[in-house]
């Protein structure tokens, strides 16, 4: 039995964690569930979880709650998701499953890591941002992150086993996202809800959109960088439209090992939560004789431009990807506020890193810091009330 944490409950990560946690059962005991404003789906999580502790975003919700459930443990903003990742003892065994968006989920996993907790990590923005003092602490805490993500579970699941010094290049896949197939000037006019109609995953809406401006890619380069201690050479990116091979791991002597399986975040999720072990779940299998054939194709910075953006703040170090990120959280929200275009997404993070000022070896103030600024100067120049700012 583990104890479970989860952080971003009602989102498209979190509903189907705890779809596992129910499929099951005796496995898991729900300790905490944290979520943003879904108030209605978070009551029906407490009824079937029960958890000890739960947290919200706002005040209101956090007095609503305690008057329908006056026995629960319940917080809000950021020191109800901290309430949410560290609460109680660690045994039986704690993990804390990090589903929020963005990097309101930095500091929630930097607490659960100093609690001496292990984090099954799907918000890859905290590493983005924070992924350098994440690394540090975990080697200080010899805790763990478990990924989420497909592709980087797919590189855990191919490099267990393997001398970290025989790994050439590993390869994360790109699905192309929602708009693959359009030429940039097709981009000009695209819609929210065209942007949000991805052709292989249904995820939440943020991640949608970075799919579709293959945002989501950098951040993965990143993610995987930090996640298996791999330069930057070493990280290769991959066209791959049917998105069945999630990652390879070309290996000193000139293998390949690929990780394929049908799109279903089902499987990675499951794979974090009963790690080491392998259990059955749901996914549909792959049947390699209907599927015919699968390609795959050089992923074009021309086409997809944040990728150099990415690359360059990379490159630059210290709070430089803070800032992609920064920009980029205030972009899409304002996307899909329907406040600015598509394309503009890409103008105003590529804007953002052109005028930050990079803070090397930033701490925990200036990672918050240069998050806070950017994203104000952007919403600024956008949005009148302060009640459109998230
Ligand atoms: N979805 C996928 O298939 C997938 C795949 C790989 C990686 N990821 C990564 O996993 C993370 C989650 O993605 P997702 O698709 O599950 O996102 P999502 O569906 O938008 O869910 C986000 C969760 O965060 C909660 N949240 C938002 N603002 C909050 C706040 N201020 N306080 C507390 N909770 C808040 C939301 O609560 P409410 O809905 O109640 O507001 C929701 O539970 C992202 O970092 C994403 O990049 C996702």
């Amino acid at each position: 039995m583990k104890n479970l944490f989860v952080l971003g409950s009602t989102g498209s990560i979190g509903r189907q964690t705890l779809e596992i946690v129910k499929e099951n059962p005796g496995e898991f005991s729900v300790v905490s569930l944290a979520c943003g404003s879904n108030i209605e789906l978070l009551i029906e999580q407490i009824k079937t979880f029960k958890p000890k502790v739960v947290a919200v975003e706002s005040e209101a919700d956090h007095l609503k709650l305690h008057e329908l459930f006056p026995e629960l443990i319940i917080g809000h903003g950021n020191q109800g998701l901290v309430k949410a990742a560290t609460y109680g003892p660690n045994s039986p065994e704690p993990l804390v499953v990090n589903a929020l968006v963005g990097i309101l989920g930095l500091i929630p996993t930097i607490h659960a890591i100093e609690a001496g907790r292990n984090v099954a990590l799907a918000n890859k923005e905290s590493l983005v941002a924070g992924g350098n003092i994440i690394k540090r602490l975990l080697s200080e805490e010899k805790t763990k992150l478990f990924p989420i993500d497909s592709e980087h579970s797919g590189l855990w699941q191919l490099l267990q086993g393997e001398d970290p010094k025989s790994v050439q290049k590993v390869y994360l896949t790109a699905s192309g996202g929602s708009f693959r197939h359009y030429e940039r000037s097709e981009l000009v006019h695209v819609t929210k809800e065209e942007a949000l109609r991805h052709p292989n995953w249904e995820m939440g809406a943020k991640i949608t959109v970075d799919s579709a401006t293959m945002m989501n890619k950098g951040f993965e380069i990143i993610e995987a960088m930090h996640l298996f201690d791999l330069p930057l050479e070493k990280v290769e990116t991959i066209l791959h439209e049917e998105s069945l091979v999630h990652a390879m791991v070309e290996f000193a002597d000139g293998s390949i090992k690929a990780q394929l399986s049908s799109h279903d975040m089902r499987l990675p999720i499951s794979y974090a939560l009963f790690y080491p072990e392998r259990r059955p779940t749901p996914v549909p299998r792959l049947d390699f004789a209907s599927l015919g054939k699968i390609g795959f194709a050089k992923l074009d910075h021309e086409r997809y431009p944040l990728m150099k953006v990415v690359l360059r703040a990379i490159r630059t170090g210290g709070s430089a990807p803070c800032a992609v990120n920064a920009a980029n959280e205030a972009a899409v929200n304002l996307f899909l506020q329907g406040k600015i275009g598509f394309l503009d997404i890409e103008i105003l993070v590529s804007d953002a890193l052109d005028h930050h000022l990079p803070i090397q070896n930033p701490g925990i103030a200036d990672i918050l810091n240069t998050d806070k600024n950017i994203k104000q100067s952007i919403y600024d120049r956008y949005l009148d009330k302060q009640g459109d700012r998230p």
